[in-house]
């Protein structure tokens, strides 16, 4: 995988997939408080672990020049979450792999966001990093994730459906895995 030379910035229409600053710190800790937001997760970050993970999302930008990026709404300026990629944990079963992912504040919701974002990093997934393939997963129950991988061209592989190792006896432990090639992604409609 090729490495870029200098942190990058992706733009869409709409939205800037950017670095993380410290005013992106509040907001982000507010979505990861929201229950709405966090229905499918197990353990809410509180604001030290929400900071923490903004430290280690800044440091992986920073180190390999590509990660989740802070996703800024371009017509009025503000923070409204992440999207983007991330190498899959080695004790998770897809490992190893590339995984596309998000989460947006409850009142940025609906506006076709999250798939605009998404769409641009696979771009960069694909074009600048030649991936072979980029996965996605997310419990069985949190249809609106799995909406926005099927709208990004991403397909269920029930084969890869797995129990998720960090979280036993969870009732959404059940997780599905969801992915595209490249040469899927290049035949597609993009
Ligand atoms: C998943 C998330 C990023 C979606 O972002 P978004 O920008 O609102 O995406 P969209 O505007 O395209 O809306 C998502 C799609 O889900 C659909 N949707 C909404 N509720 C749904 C439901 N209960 N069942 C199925 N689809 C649903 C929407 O209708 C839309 O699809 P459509 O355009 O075909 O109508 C956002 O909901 C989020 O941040 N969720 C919390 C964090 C999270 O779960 N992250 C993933 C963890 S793996």
């Amino acid at each position: 995988m090729t490495l870029p030379r200098r942190p990058v910035e992706l733009r869409t229409d709409r939205l800037l997939l950017r670095q993380w600053r410290d005013d992106d710190r509040e907001p982000f800790a507010a979505l990861n408080a929201d229950p709405v937001v966090m229905e499918h997760f197990t353990h809410p970050p509180d604001r030290e672990a929400s900071d923490a993970m903004v430290d280690r999302l800044s440091a992986g930008l920073a180190d390999r020049g590509w990660g989740l990026w802070a996703v800024e709404v371009l017509d009025d300026g503000g923070f409204a979450g992440f999207v983007g990629l991330s190498p899959v944990g080695d004790d998770l079963p897809p490992a190893p792999a590339v995984e596309v992912g998000w989460r947006l504040a409850h009142e940025r919701w609906g506006h076709g966001y999250a798939p605009e974002a998404a769409r641009r990093a696979l771009r960069f997934a694909f074009e600048e990093l030649a991936l072979p393939e980029v996965v996605s997963f997310t419990t069985v129950r949190n249809a609106r994730s799995r909406r926005v991988m099927e709208k990004i061209g991403l397909t269920h592989d029930p084969a890869g459906d797995f129990d998720h190792p960090r979280t036993p006896g969870w009732s959404g432990q059940r997780h599905v895995l969801y992915a595209v090639t490249r040469d899927a992604w290049l035949a597609g409609d993009r």
